[in-house]
């Protein structure tokens, strides 16, 4: 029997593109001692890493702006796998209104929230347990004079919302549910502060489709808290807590390009970026954006796309 070394994985047969050999040859074992690999055999699985206090902290600096612009094409102040055409994609999908409310949900550092606001022109609430990220989008909101629009709360989502019952046309959520433990007691929020009709839109950017070694668990999973959802578990749930599904998407292809092009947009950078963030947390988030991308190209991870309704009573 042919015994693999732990630490290394089979080469997996993938379509390999001068793109995907851009972040492969960035070997995220490279970075960092992972598994047994390491001179005393011992399992040293990925460190924790910012990723959030970093962007959010730093969103000013001239280096991210530029590495937001080569990651998305269109900036509007995202840290998440969301670009541009994508977003308006789901303004569609929600068919919102400019008579709308419509709450963020891990709202970030804002962007999203104004880019509803201005694409739409409805008015929006985020809320983000992230300090630094609310304080920038008030600032962009400052900024762009939006504020009798656009409204940032520093909030904790896994307690109650802070909202009246019905106080919402709409709910948006960019790829955070895989931060929040029991997703069904949000959505019994979700719906709850939702107007009878409304409706949410999610993404889980974790959901697993393939075989994941326990690295690629740890490194997927360095930027914070995880939750990993096989398939249906959030269809059940969504179900459970009194939504009807309206639709669930493969929306995998946005992650990989966008874990493909920040990964790489940041190694131009590396000697800058690494002053800024420190050593340790570069190589950390770098390590991170390349498992995303060979997870999801292979895709072992996909990330889907959740649009329910709250039925009429
Ligand atoms: C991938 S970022 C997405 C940010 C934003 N939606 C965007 O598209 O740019 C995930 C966000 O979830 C937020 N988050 C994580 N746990 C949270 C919690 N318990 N309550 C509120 N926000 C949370 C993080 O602070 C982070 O801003």
């Amino acid at each position: 029997m042919t015994r693999l070394r732990a630490g290394r994985r089979p080469v997996l047969p993938t379509l390999e593109t001068p793109q995907s050999r851009e972040v492969a040859s960035a070997d995220p074992r490279s970075h960092a001692p992972l598994g047994s690999s390491s001179p005393a055999g011992r399992e040293l699985l990925s460190q924790s890493v910012d990723l959030y206090g970093t962007a959010y902290g730093n969103f000013a600096a001239q280096a991210l702006q530029q590495v937001r612009l080569e990651t998305y094409g269109e900036d509007f102040g995202q840290s998440s796998w969301v670009t541009g055409a994508e977003y308006r994609r789901f303004c569609r999908l929600l068919q919102l209104r400019a008579t709308d409310h419509v709450l963020d949900v891990g709202c970030g550092s804002g962007g999203p929230a104004l880019f509803l606001a201005r694409e739409v022109g409805c008015r929006v609430t985020g809320v983000d347990i992230n300090e630094a990220g609310i304080r920038t989008g008030l600032a962009l909101a400052r900024e762009a004079s939006a504020q009798d629009r656009v409204e940032f709360r520093h909030a904790d989502v896994r307690q109650p919302l802070p909202f009246p019952d019905q106080a919402f046309d709409a709910i948006v959520c960019l790829d955070v549910m895989c931060h929040l433990p029991d997703r069904g007691r949000l959505f019994a929020e979700w719906r709850r502060v939702l107007r009878p009709g409304g409706r949410a839109l999610y993404t889980d950017p974790v959901v697993v489709t393939g075989l994941v070694s326990r690295e690629e668990f740890a490194t997927r999973s360095s930027t914070g808290y995880f939750e990993f959802a096989p398939p249906g578990v959030n269809e059940r749930l969504l179900r459970e807590a009194g939504f009807e599904l309206v639709l669930s998407d493969d929306v995998t292809d946005n992650e990989v390009e966008v874990s493909r092009r920040w990964h790489a947009a940041r190694q131009r950078r590396a000697a800058e970026l690494a002053r800024l963030e420190g050593e340790e947390t570069f190589a950390g988030l770098q390590r991170f954006l390349a498992t995303v991308h060979r997870l999801t190209r292979e895709r072992r991870m996909c990330r889907s796309l959740y649009l329910a309704r709250r039925p009429e009573e």
